[in-house]
């Protein structure tokens, strides 16, 4: 009778194992499809004349690819710059592009002591949704006002292939960014 009632707390045990892996495994699949699975990123994509709907593709694609670097709260850390100074480089004249172009294909500059990677792995939607949000967060929203137009998904492919190293990138921020802005 004991060794029934060992047996019985034996597999009693390796169920509850095997089941609390199974889960487990099942929520770290269901975080990785997004920036993995282009087809399941295109349930994102808004239907003609719907507006993109970004906020939680945004939020989710700033923890998985940004915040390591530049912290939860954008606040940086180290080597890694803070993100409070996004909304002035995107509303200067060519900056809305540019701030396109440091994601495809990084930054090197002599400000910080690390570079910013290439981040053209992600998808247009995920891109988009991540820099609406960089924009919408960390204080910069207070520069944006009511007309402020944010990144459509249309506008990163064209941005797609060109010949620009990091720091090729870091030559056109200086060609976009006025003296005296950080
Ligand atoms: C591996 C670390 C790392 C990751 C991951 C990273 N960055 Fe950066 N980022 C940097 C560093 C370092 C710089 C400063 C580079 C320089 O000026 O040389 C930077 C610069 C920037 C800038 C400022 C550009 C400028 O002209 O001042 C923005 C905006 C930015 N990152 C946004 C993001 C976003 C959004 C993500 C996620 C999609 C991201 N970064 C992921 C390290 C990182």
């Amino acid at each position: 009778m004991r060794h029934f009632l060992a047996n019985i707390a034996t597999y009693t045990i390796a169920i509850f194992l095997i089941s609390a892996a199974a889960l487990f495994g099942w929520g770290r699949s269901a975080q990785l499809v997004i920036s993995d699975e282009p087809t399941v990123l295109q349930r994102f994509a808004p239907a003609p004349g719907h507006p993109f709907e970004w906020t939680a593709l945004g939020e989710k694609g700033y923890r998985r690819n940004c915040q390591s670097c530049h912290g939860p709260e954008g606040r940086g850390w180290d080597q890694y710059p803070k993100l409070d100074h996004t909304a002035s480089l995107f509303l200067a004249a060519g900056g809305r592009e540019y701030l396109i172009d440091v994601h495809l294909y990084g930054l090197t500059s002599a400000r910080w002591g690390a570079p910013m990677p290439p981040m053209a792995h992600l998808h247009d939607l995920e891109l988009t949704a991540v820099l609406n949000h960089v924009l919408t967060h960390f204080g910069n929203d207070q520069r944006l006002d009511d007309r402020t137009v944010l990144y459509e998904p249309e506008e990163i492919g064209p941005r797609r292939g060109q010949e620009l190293s990091p720091w090729g990138v870091e030559k056109r921020r200086q060609e976009i960014v006025l003296p005296g802005r950080q």
